[in-house]
């Protein structure tokens, strides 16, 4: 019998990747699409599933053809996703309503300040773990069925979109979930993108009645909850589909879940922080869903089969790796490789500081209304020290919620594991290391996300029968040891908190 191996859809945020694992969790096979941003106003950014859909058929197709496999030698496939981005679809035709409303969207932001004029706040927190913030599906939801006027010309009906969800014609879901209702034809989500929804009770695991009231999203509109690694699997592939085999699909992680996951964080204080568009500090804090005072999110880290959920709690950064590509964009850069180079030139920022709040600021300052800000510029302010001022700030606001994290958790964190694209940037390790006095370990697999799902699909299938045996697979690329001294770093430091406050509340719609 030919070889097998474990195949994991990552559906990011710019781009869908396909990857094939083999038993020692080595990179088989990969391929990479990317797909278009729409920003139809100023805060808001959509995405289309069926451009979604139709580049995931591409990128598995390419993926195993490029590594000369067939679609019969994946034992499983697991998917992992950017959270909180939300679809509505017709359940009849399968073809959405409206654009997907993308993590990063603020158009709700104003429906999120009713809720804290209602004092709403602590009662979204108590059942989600969420603060309550534009960030998460429920206000994204309501939206769409409130809004959705220009293209409810595309359902075959063309009735009120709330009429037709209440009639049970409409489905929601995270992007696993689109995936997954295209791969295998069943409405499911795991219990870690759940947890992103703000509709979800972290621990009473069910939907909360109460909260699909306040944003009106009928019960049956939402997916089934499952575990993230699923033994009675999610469904199979069509085999008379694109694919050509019926594959089961077992495993689904929130994208940053499942990177926690890649890393082998399955203990309690394990963390890691991975540096994509925004970035994602997560810890694992066991069966306990510890409640934060410090700006951090409860969340669901993960679910294996018949055993009880295990919790993190997570410093969303929105703006870090996006910050990078705002220097291209703005051609101060010709390559996101080139920041280090440019920032290497200079000694120091020169009293510049770079805060990329381009979609308001996550934790542990959520506050929807701030706005990019660079402060400290003089006339001898040259690109080099701009560029350096970011690649500053992403070390930054990790240590933001690396103190938060310390101060909530009790526990300090004394290796910190990182991942992502930017990552690759030594300048930025040693930086963040430098920043956060911390120890930073960059493992050789940097591609966590993916390898996370696919860990959680072959578990469910028995490719790899226990955790312990996937905490061999993960082995250290380079370690990166605090260089300056904490007294300068913190000095440093000081003068970033001050540019932070010039950047809040700065947007009047
Ligand atoms: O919560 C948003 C996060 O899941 C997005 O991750 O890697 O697609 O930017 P990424």
């Amino acid at each position: 019998m030919a070889d097998t191996y474990v195949g994991a859809i990552d559906q990011g945020t710019t781009g869908t990747r396909f990857m094939v694992f083999d038993h020692s969790g080595q990179v088989v096979a990969n391929a990479y699409e990317k797909h278009e941003q729409i920003y139809p106003e100023p805060g808001w950014v959509e995405h289309d599933p069926t451009e979604i859909w139709e580049n995931t058929e591409s990128v598995v197709t390419d993926g195993l053809a490029d590594a000369g496999l067939e679609a019969s030698q994946l034992a499983a496939i697991g998917i992992t996703n950017q959270r909180e981005t939300t679809v509505v679809w017709d359940a009849d035709s399968g073809r959405p309503v409206h654009n997907a409303l993308v993590w990063q969207d603020r158009r709700t932001t104003d429906r999120v300040e009713e809720l804290q004029d209602e004092d709403k706040v602590e009662w979204i927190r108590e059942k989600t773990g969420l603060e309550a913030d534009a960030y998460f599906s429920a206000t994204k939801t309501e939206w769409i069925l409130d809004n959705a006027e220009p293209l409810k010309l595309q359902s075959s009906r063309g009735d009120d979109l709330r009429d037709r969800a209440e009639a049970g014609e409409l489905l929601m879901g995270t992007i696993d979930s689109w995936l997954i209702y295209n791969l295998t034809g069943n409405h499911i989500t795991d219990v870690s993108n759940a947890s992103r929804t703000m509709l979800y009770d972290i621990r009473e695991l069910e939907w909360d009645d109460e909260l699909l009231d306040e944003f009106g999203v009928p019960e049956s509109m939402v997916p089934e909850v499952r575990p993230s690694s699923d033994e009675s699997y999610y469904g199979y592939t069509d085999p008379d589909g694109f694919l050509g085999a019926e594959v089961p699909v077992a495993g689904a992680l929130g994208d940053q879940q499942a990177a926690m996951f890649g890393q082998t964080c399955f203990d309690e204080g394990d963390a890691k922080n991975t540096y994509g568009t925004g970035s994602f500090y997560l810890m694992n804090t066991g069966t306990d869903a510890v409640e934060s005072d410090h700006g951090l999110l409860t969340t669901i880290g993960f679910q294996l089969s018949g055993e009880p959920v295990q919790y993190a709690l997570e410093g969303s950064i929105f703006v870090t790796g996006a910050a990078i590509e705002w220097l291209e964009d703005v051609d101060l850069i010709n390559n996101a490789a080139q920041t280090a180079e440019l920032a290497r030139s200079v000694d120091s920022t020169d009293g510049v500081y770079m805060v990329p709040a381009f979609t308001g600021l996550g934790a542990p300052h959520w506050d929807g209304r701030a706005r990019g800000t660079i402060v400290g510029m003089t006339r001898g302010t040259r690109k080099e020290h701009v560029v350096r001022a970011t690649l500053e700030s992403i070390a930054y606001q990790t240590r933001d919620v690396a103190e938060a994290m310390e101060a909530d958790s009790g526990v300090e964190t004394t290796t910190l594991r990182v991942d992502g694209g930017a990552v690759k940037n030594d300048f930025l390790c040693q930086l963040q290391s430098d920043i956060i006095q911390t120890e930073i370990a960059r493992p050789e697999v940097d591609e966590t996300t993916a390898l996370g799902s696919a860990y959680a699909a072959g578990l469910a299938v028995g490719y790899w029968d226990t955790v312990d045996e996937l905490r061999e697979n993960w082995q250290v690329d380079r370690e990166f040891t605090p260089e300056r001294e904490a007294e300068e770093v913190d000095a440093m430091y000081d003068r970033w908190g001050d540019a932070i406050e010039r950047s809040l509340d700065w947007a009047t719609e």
